[in-house]
């Protein structure tokens, strides 16, 4: 309820009286990850040299939370590298999560390669990117990966597990056996789906438009028959050709070398138009005030 009320007053404020407030930060709390995986540009950032592999320290985190909060933000994701790698002596990332709830987020969520046992959480919850059935997830994150991250979802004890697909073009084609798939693998309480954004050292990954449109009618007509695909049908639509108004605001970013952006780092790179966030058509849709991705919405990040 404490939710919806603050979702109420965000808009209002943001859309009504011209306050550009984030409602969502994605924090990154480490550089390392234990992959290296084809299509991701902090790894190629790690790999030249050009970002050094370290964890924040809590205090770090803690610091660039309040920032965060204190901007406006109430929902938060953790990010890496490897989130589940972060450790500061004792301290782990289900520390943050608890962190995060003290200091007043209202929804915490953060993303693994679940390559690690996937730790019963207080956090509302946890995506696994899985990039594809085995063949194609192990073609771009590593043999043995598919099968590890299965196993650890399937005993993990949270449940509030949900899978982060990213099309690109190695494995776009493979989106229906994927679902049908995940469908039916214990735990898996959602699937959300993204498109590759062609960050510095990853633009031969982009998938090209006609392909995009292809995934997204099957999209589409998986969530017809009833199989939960987190992204609602108006966010699929605006990603189709990313002809709608991008308020990429309503997400701040501490990025990897600490940094603060109150905007997404894509704009800057001047990749907006070839973007394939989900969550940037979702956030657009929202402040269209399309009923169907505000229900939506609230059903993914309150447990609703
Ligand atoms: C950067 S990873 C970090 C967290 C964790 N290691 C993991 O694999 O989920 C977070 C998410 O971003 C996605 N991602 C990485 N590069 C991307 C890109 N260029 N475009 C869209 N999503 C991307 C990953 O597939 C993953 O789902």
């Amino acid at each position: 309820m404490l939710e919806v009320l603050y979702y109420a007053n965000w808009y209002l404020r943001s859309r009504f009286l011209g306050r550009k407030m984030p409602l969502q930060s994605v924090v990154f709390i480490t550089s390392r990850c234990n992959l290296k995986c084809r299509h991701c540009a902090i790894s190629k950032a790690t790999e030249g040299g050009l970002l050094e592999t370290e964890d924040f320290s809590f205090q770090k985190v803690k610091g660039l939370l309040k920032e965060c909060h204190h901007a406006g933000s109430r929902m938060v994701t953790f990010e890496g590298g490897e989130p589940l790698l972060w450790k500061d002596g004792d301290l782990t990332l289900e520390d943050l999560v608890i962190e995060a709830r003290r200091m007043g987020f209202v929804s915490t969520s953060y993303s693994t390669n679940g390559t690690l046992p996937i730790p019963d959480s207080r956090t509302d919850r946890i995506f696994v990117s899985l990039d594809g059935t085995r063949k194609y997830h192990d073609m771009i994150r590593g043999e043995g990966c598919y099968d590890l991250a299965i196993k650890n979802i399937s005993e993990s004890k949270y449940r509030h597990i949900s899978v982060n697909f990213v099309a690109n073009v190695l494995n776009w084609e493979c989106v229906p056996e994927f679902i049908e798939e995940m469908a039916g693998v214990k735990n898996i309480r959602g699937m959300s789906f993204n498109f590759h954004t062609p960050h510095a050292g990853t633009e031969d990954m982009f998938l090209p438009w006609e392909k995009r449109s292809q995934v997204i009618d099957w999209l589409i007509s998986y969530k017809k028959k009833g199989y939960f695909i987190i992204n609602s049908t108006e966010g699929l639509r605006r990603l189709r050709n990313n002809k709608y108004v991008q308020r990429c605001w309503v997400t701040d970013f501490v990025l990897p070398d600490g940094k603060r952006y109150p905007y997404c780092p894509g704009y800057d790179e001047k990749i907006c138009e070839r973007c394939g966030y989900g969550m940037g058509a979702e956030m657009s849709a929202v402040w269209d005030f399309v009923p169907s991705t505000i229900v939506e919405g609230l059903r993914l990040f309150s447990k609703v």
